[in-house]
Order: C-alpha cells, then structure tokens, then sequence
C-alpha cells in the first residue's frame, strides 16, 4: 500500500488501520506522517530506540497526558531514555514533592513499555550498535555519537518520534539513514586541543559555522570526541561529523568542495578561570567511567550505574535539572554542551578547563 510517497508493507499497513489497536496506530501515523512529510519511500526497522525530552520540567502536563494512554504498550525494539531532571535517590535536595511524582509517573509508564531503565545520554555504553545499524534516537550529544563514531545510521528524533519508532520498531527511511546523504563536504582544521572544555569550545564554534553541511575533520584525539560532538550538536544541527581514524569506513562519503580553520584565539575567548565560589558541573555527556569524576564537582553518570557518593547524581542532567531551585547561581562546567545551554537559560556560567578544576580537588574525596 502507498501512502503518499511512502510505500508500507502489509504489517505496517496492519499496524497503521488500527489492528493491533489505537495505540499502535497512533504511533505509526507518527512515524508516516514525518516520513511523508522528508519524502521517504519505505520505512525501515530498527535496532534501538532512544527518547529524549522526557523530563517533566521539557514536558510539563500536556506531555504526561500524551504519554498516559502509551501506559503498558509494549516497544518493539530495544529502548532506552534520557536522563531526567533529578538523581532519584537525592530527588528532594532538587525539586518538590509534585515534581518527583509527575517524573517518576513518566518513568513508570515508559517502563511499563519495556524501556530499560536507563536515564542516560550515553545508552551506547548499554547496547552499542554495530557498524551499519538503524537506530531511532532523539538525544543530539548521542546522535552525532552513533552516526561519527560507531558508524550507525540515525536522523535528530524529537521525543515523540523516538517514542513511537520504539512502539512500531522502525523508523522512515530518509535522511541520514541513506549512505548518499552522508556525504562530508567541508575539511575542517581544528587548533590543538587539550582539556575535554577546549574539545567543547571547538564543537559550540563548529556547530555555529557548519549549518546543516557535514564536517570532516582531521587530527581529533578519540578522549576529545564526545564533547565535541555533544557542543556541536547543541549549538547548531550537526548529526554527523567524518572523523579521520574514527568514523567508519563505508557509512558515509567525501566530496570536499569547502575548508575551514577554526581559531585557537576564538576557543580561548570561551573559557574562563575559577573564582572559587562557583558550584561545579562535570559529566556532560554523562561519564563514561567513574575514574573521570571531580570530587569538588557535581558528577552526572548513568541511572543505571550502581554507585554511590555525595557528589555523584545518577540518571539527570543539569540541563534538565530545575537549578531555579537550588541556591546555586553562579556555575562552572567542563562541558561546552552544558556551558551553551545554561547560559540560554539565563544562568551566570563558565566553562573551565576540566585541568584546572582537577588542581582543585587534589585534596578531596568523592
Ligand atoms: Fe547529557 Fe544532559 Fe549533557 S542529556 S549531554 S548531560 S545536556
């Protein structure tokens, strides 16, 4: 059967007619309709599902209600989500009774679904995908991850459209899941980077310059990847950036027609120095490995991680976190992600080299 463009199987149309129910239907006109919409020609199973967008402070009511009738609806690939806005086990240093109760309804419904209980934006560390899989993501940091570095295939995903790629396990075939729109077009020359803050400054700077083109960029450390990624997605659309010696051969192509140098001077201009009474922020992206975290910082790992400290937050996002609560005002980060957003937000911000954060902590204990 054709709907518009798009052509769907005999299940998909079975889904889409509400034979397995309302539910499913609903989450795969979702799914046609933004396909239809990109003039993809077929649809495309996938192998992972992730949603982002599901703190309550991001959806408030109206995203709960939506959510509500999904209750018990089982995924049909492996899902996973985000992290929400605060560690569970700390919930009440950082937001009030009916906040934790509305998040906790939002986590409870999406494990109803089957999703793992994951609150993270690293859900590779979980299930990494094999070079060449089809993947529904909606979290950018993970996004240009799983497209640059682990040679999977995903779009940017909103919330809603992960969440129902999870419900019908696939996704539109468009976009970046065709090899011929993986072309890199633009070399990029990085200035030296030495501090997982510079990797970030480099990415905000990126993602502002390179629109919606496709980077290639040379002489980039593996321990600086992640954060660049992670400000590039977050200050521009960047999805996808080839990465000499990383990215994997036969996910994308080049066609350069366009270079570009990025100024060490402009990286400088975005980070700043300690002044000693700032709260820290480290661990965005999440960690990947406790050995990483600052004992004077705030440290965000994984929900699912089990470990304990007074300054380890598991399974939130300082982004998402409701910091309006908190006595905290002034805030240092090592991350360009979080640096770029908590600024938006109005919050007085720095971003500091994670170096200098570290001289200060020799003395502590996590
Ligand atoms: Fe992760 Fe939140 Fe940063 S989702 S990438 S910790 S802004």
């Amino acid at each position: 059967m054709h709907v518009g463009t798009l052509y769907l199987t005999k299940e998909e149309e079975r889904i889409l007619s509400g034979y397995f129910g309302n539910e499913l239907a609903e989450a795969m006109k979702i799914i046609v309709k933004v396909g239809e919409s990109l003039g993809a020609e077929s649809l495309i199973p996938i192998s992972h599902a992730h949603a982002s967008g599901i703190s309550y402070k991001n959806i408030g009511e109206p995203g709960l209600h939506w959510l509500r009738k999904f209750k018990g609806i089982k995924v049909r690939t492996f899902s996973t989500f985000n992290p929400i806005g605060f560690d569970p086990d700390k919930w009440s240093l950082f937001v009030d009774r009916d906040f934790f109760v509305k998040q906790m309804e939002i986590i409870n419904i999406l494990i109803s679904m089957g999703f793992e209980k994951s609150m993270t934006c690293v859900p590779y560390i979980l299930r990494r995908p094999k070079v060449g899989e089809h993947l529904a993501w909606g979290e950018s940091s993970a996004i240009a991850y799983a497209n640059s570095v682990l040679g999977a295939f995903t779009n940017r995903e909103g919330g809603p459209v992960a969440l129902a790629a999870a419900i019908v396990g696939r996704t539109y075939y468009a976009g970046l899941h065709k090899l011929e729109n993986r072309v890199a077009t633009v070399e990029v020359r990085l200035p030296e980077i030495n501090d997982i803050a510079e990797a970030g400054a480099v990415g905000l700077i990126l993602g502002e310059i390179i629109g919606d083109k496709i980077p290639y960029i040379k002489g980039l450390k593996k321990e600086y990847v992640r954060h660049l990624l992670a400000a590039a997605a977050a200050s521009g659309s960047l999805a996808l950036a080839v990465i000499d010696g990383i990215t994997p051969h036969g996910t994308f192509m080049l066609d350069i027609s366009e270079r570009i140098e990025i100024d060490k001077k402009d990286v400088e201009s975005l980070i700043s120095t300690l002044e000693g009474d700032e709260v820290i922020f480290h661990g965005c992206p999440h960690l990947l490995d406790l050995n990483e975290a600052l004992p004077c910082a705030w440290n965000a790992v994984p929900g699912f991680l089990q470990v304990k400290g007074e300054k380890i937050l598991k399974g939130t996002c300082f982004v998402v976190m409701p910091l309006e609560k908190t006595r905290w005002k002034k805030i240092a980060t090592t991350s360009g992600k979080a640096f770029f957003y908590l600024r938006k937000r109005g919050f007085e911000v720095k971003l500091v080299r994670a170096e200098e954060i570290k001289r200060r902590c020799k003395h502590m204990k996590l």
